[in-house]
């Protein structure tokens, strides 16, 4: 089987699962209408899963199965994840109007939904890491895990610095570390979460080295996409990073693609290590690497 054939299988198997928990479970934890409207709105609008399949292959890779009791605390990132984009398209953060080929929430619901929308898909991932079966270890460790990386310390952390240094153009080790934490840190979680749910940290420095280049390559490919794609292929606008830290504003479109391929060697080169010395079948995670294409 080819690579991309094996990512896409894994997909097709894995994305209808995840959907239907997101969609069929939310409803039951909201207690006001207009926020489930709002909340589901977002969350059914589509999306790739990334972050959701990654925990998932990272359990089929470390365990060879993934358990139907692991698949609520799974999904949660995919909640942190809808919350932080509904307030990064907020007026006062990004103001962009297009997300998952819909109008944005605070387009639909007005601002004031849209926050209240983020906070309840933020708390809510909490609880769905909380509310299941799993043992009560596991659940510790992943508050733990993501509180670290989605919050203050992490995520929330470079979306800080990203309104803060609009108009101010940062050096490359700089720029580095903003996309680390506005978007690498909850990959890292993602990632994370697949070792704390089946208890295995055998490969933690690894899976953390996979998961550090995938995040950093993710937005380096998503600063290219800006100036290289379309709003009808991404389903969010473009062109739209003009006063933004991002690596075709700091070093242009070919060295971004550089910075990119090396990025993504690197994150290679750990799971090589991987299979290489322990005899891990990497082949889901490296096929994830498949998403970049030049
Ligand atoms: C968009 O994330 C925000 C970034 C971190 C660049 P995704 O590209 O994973 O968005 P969806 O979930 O597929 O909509
Ligand atoms: C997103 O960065 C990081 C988040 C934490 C949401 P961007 O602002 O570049 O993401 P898009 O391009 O709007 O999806
Ligand atoms: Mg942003
Ligand atoms: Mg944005
Ligand atoms: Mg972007």
């Amino acid at each position: 089987m080819g690579i991309d054939n094996q990512l896409a299988t894994f997909e097709n198997q894995f994305k209808p699962l995840i959907n239907t928990l997101l969609v069929e479970q939310l409803p039951n934890d909201v207690d006001q209408p207009e926020l489930a409207d709002s909340m589901l709105y977002s969350v059914a609008a589509g999306g790739k899963r990334l972050r959701p399949l990654l925990t998932i292959a990272v359990i089929q890779t470390l365990s060879g199965q993934v358990a139907p009791s692991q698949m609520k605390a799974a999904c949660a990132v995919e909640l942190l994840h809808t919350y932080s984009l509904i307030h990064d398209d907020l007026p006062a953060m990004d103001n962009d109007d297009l997300r998952r080929g819909k109008p944005t929430n605070h387009v639909k619901f007005g601002a004031g939904m849209a926050t209240l929308a983020g906070d309840g898909l933020l708390t809510l991932a909490f609880q769905w890491l909380v509310d299941n079966s799993l043992p009560a270890q596991t659940k510790v460790n992943l508050v733990t895990a993501l509180s670290r990386l989605a919050g203050p310390a992490g995520m929330v952390a470079g979306q800080a610095d990203d309104i803060n240094f609009e108009n101010h153009q940062l050096g490359l080790a700089e720029l580095k570390r903003l996309h680390r934490h506005k978007t690498g840190d909850l990959i890292l979680y993602a990632v994370t979460a697949g070792m704390l749910i089946t208890d295995n940290l055998a490969y933690k420095a690894e899976l953390t080295q996979f998961a550090d280049a995938f995040g950093l390559a993710f937005q380096i490919y998503d600063d290219i996409l800006d100036v290289t794609s379309s709003a009808e292929h991404l389903g969010k606008p473009v062109h739209q990073d003009a006063v933004k830290n991002t690596y075709p504003n700091l070093m242009g479109l070919d060295r971004s693609y550089q910075e990119l391929e090396t990025t993504i060697q690197n994150g290679q080169a750990a799971l090589a290590r991987m299979q290489d010395e322990n005899q891990v079948d990497v082949s889901l995670l490296s096929a994830f690497f498949s998403y970049f294409q030049f």
